[in-house]
């Protein structure tokens, strides 16, 4: 019998080497954790091209590795195949979301693009990751606290789409 094919997500931000990348780690290593590395492949891309062939912002990969979570992307920017191949786009902030929509249909976007924290318990109506590129070194440990505890919702959502 045939394997069926991975699930196939990819974490969106803007110059994909903060928000995203960390997004890519976190949820591979609860994958990974779970045993469904063979069912779900996960990537990351930027909207922009600034950053293409960097690895992660080495203050994003420090905070990171204090809790065991290695970054190892390199920047890539979203093309319109990808967002035909991808079953899962999550967008890590709303202006990420509308460039990702002009991307494509609005049928296709209703079914594939999802804000990252629509899954997070704590949003509150907020649901931006903010980005931290320009601001304090405490915007990425609030930007990993973010992520750490919308991962595990999203990975129910995402098994509930493999079904
Ligand atoms: P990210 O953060 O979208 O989370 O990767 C940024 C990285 C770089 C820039 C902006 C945001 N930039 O303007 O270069």
């Amino acid at each position: 019998m045939a394997a069926s094919k991975p699930f196939e997500i990819c974490f969106v931000c803007l110059g994909n080497i903060c928000r995203s990348p960390l997004a890519e780690g976190v949820f591979q290593a609860l994958i990974k954790e779970k045993g469904l590395e063979n069912q779900i492949i996960i990537h990351s891309a930027g909207t922009g091209n600034w950053h293409v062939g960097s690895p992660p912002d080495a203050r994003m990969k420090a905070t990171a590795r204090k809790k065991g979570v290695p970054l190892t992307s390199r920047a890539q920017q979203i093309q319109p195949g990808d967002i035909r191949r991808f079953d899962l786009i999550l967008a890590m902030d709303q202006s990420n979301r509308d460039i990702l929509e002009y991307m494509c249909s609005p049928e296709v976007a209703a079914k594939k693009i999802r804000l990252f924290r629509s899954f997070d318990p704590e949003a509150n109506g907020d649901l931006d990751v903010p980005d931290p590129y320009y601001g304090r070194d405490d915007g990425f440990e609030h930007v990993f606290q973010i992520v750490h505890r919308t991962c595990p919702p999203l990975l129910d959502y995402v098994k509930s789409q493999m079904e």
